[in-house]
């Protein structure tokens, strides 16, 4: 499973890509907001920072004007995606992007329709949103179930980017279920290598070393 960072802090994402374990980052207009910068400024440092996929998402509603949105937000960089809302005019979008070979990420999916419609829109990534369904005490992870289930019956191409990532046991099951992408908050990545019995573990170690007076 590929992991992306979900945020548009520069020092975070250069902090993670440094462990050289980040596949790419995505954005979204709430995170570049909390980033306080300027959109194009960010999305150009995070691109020098990352050779990964970098998701920049369109703020325009209608088809046309994600597509002149979107142009300009590909020509940032090589490395940059085209966000889209999963609606009739992002689909549309999407469609156009794909035909010109413009990589598109489908963001806001909250069900396996919404999900199938992307695919044959041809996008590149499917963002379903796990936390939010949670947040209404629906299963989110049930969604990313559907969405493999559905893309695998018919081979689409479409790789499924598990957003809204809250916890380690958001990324532990979407990797059971085999998502191809996470797309996981900083504090959240971190988390993952962490376990008392690590910790504990390593300091008894360290402890009966210490004990035989040798170094290495
Ligand atoms: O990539 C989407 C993600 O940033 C949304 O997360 O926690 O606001 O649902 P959240």
């Amino acid at each position: 499973m590929k992991f992306f960072v979900d945020t548009a802090e520069v020092s975070d994402i250069r902090e993670l890509a440094e462990t050289g374990l980040i596949d790419g980052v995505t954005t979204n207009p709430s995170l570049i907001k909390k980033s306080g910068r300027d959109f194009i400024e960010v999305i150009t440092e995070i691109c020098s920072v990352t050779d990964g996929p970098v998701s920049a998402e369109v703020v325009a509603t209608d088809a046309e004007g994600m597509l002149d949105e979107g142009r300009k937000l590909a020509a940032v960089a090589d490395n940059i995606v085209i966000k889209l809302p999963l609606t009739w005019d992002g689909l549309k979008a999407c469609r156009k992007f794909s035909d010109e070979g413009i990589a598109t990420n489908v963001t806001l999916c909250f069900s396996a329709n919404q999900a199938l419609l992307a695919a044959k829109a041809g996008a590149t990534y499917i963002s379903p949103f796990i936390g939010r369904l949670d947040d209404l005490g629906t299963d989110g992870m049930e969604l990313i179930e559907k969405i493999r289930v559905v893309y695998d019956n018919y081979g689409f191409e479409t790789e499924i980017l598990a957003a809204s990532i809250r916890s380690a046991a958001h990324v532990e099951q979407c990797a059971l279920i085999g998502a191809d992408v996470a797309t996981v908050p900083p504090a959240v990545l971190k988390s993952l290598a962490k376990h008392m019995l690590t910790d504990k573990g390593l300091e008894a170690f360290l402890k009966d070393w210490a004990a035989t007076g040798q170094s290495i």
